[in-house]
């Protein structure tokens, strides 16, 4: 495979996993959480919850590292390390941090307690708990979002 196709193929599986990770992260902000609210039975949201996040977990997770792989690749090919040097390449450092946050919330905080302590919290307050979960899901979108917007804009020209 030459270097070209290497290139194309690895930016076209770059995008596909972030559309179907931050694709789904939008699902889960904007449809499934509104939904779950206004389920009565607090037995009942949970165990929805439950089921259907952790569906979407096993994607994400697949997603995150494919994501991972295919930038490293990319950067490393291009040769622009030095990017992380440059404030003008903020969506660079975005890209990453987005990447270290869910990284570590799906891979390490979630099988180690935050599943557990989430249980334990929605069983106490289940009206409470689920809006905290609806605004840490709507701050993670809009910064998942806003990189996008700023990798989009940067890759192809905008010089910020
Ligand atoms: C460690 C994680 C990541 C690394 C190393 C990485 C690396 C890269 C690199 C090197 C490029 C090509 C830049 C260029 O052509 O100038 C790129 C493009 C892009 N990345 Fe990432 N990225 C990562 C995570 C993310 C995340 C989390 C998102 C979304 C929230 C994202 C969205 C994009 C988008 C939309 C493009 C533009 C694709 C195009 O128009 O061709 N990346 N990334």
């Amino acid at each position: 495979m030459d270097t070209l196709t290497g290139y194309t193929i690895a930016r076209a599986l770059h995008v596909l996993a972030v559309v179907l990770w931050i694709g789904g992260v939008a699902f889960v902000t904007t449809i499934l959480i509104p939904s779950l609210k206004q389920i009565p039975d607090i037995h009942d949201r949970l165990a929805l919850f439950e089921k259907l996040e952790g569906k979407f977990a096993i994607q994400a997770r697949i997603t995150t590292v494919i994501t991972f792989l295919t930038g490293l690749y990319l950067i490393d090919l291009m040769q622009i390390w030095g990017r992380f040097l440059q404030a003008e390449f903020w969506w660079m450092h975005m890209m990453v941090g987005v990447w270290l946050i869910f990284t570590l919330v799906l891979f390490v905080f979630e099988p180690w307690f935050l599943h557990a302590w989430f249980r334990k919290m929605a069983l106490i307050d289940s009206k409470k708990t689920f809006k905290r979960l609806h605004i840490m899901h709507i701050v993670l979108l809009s910064v998942s979002l806003i990189t996008i917007f700023g990798a989009m804009l940067g890759v192809h020209g905008f010089r910020f």
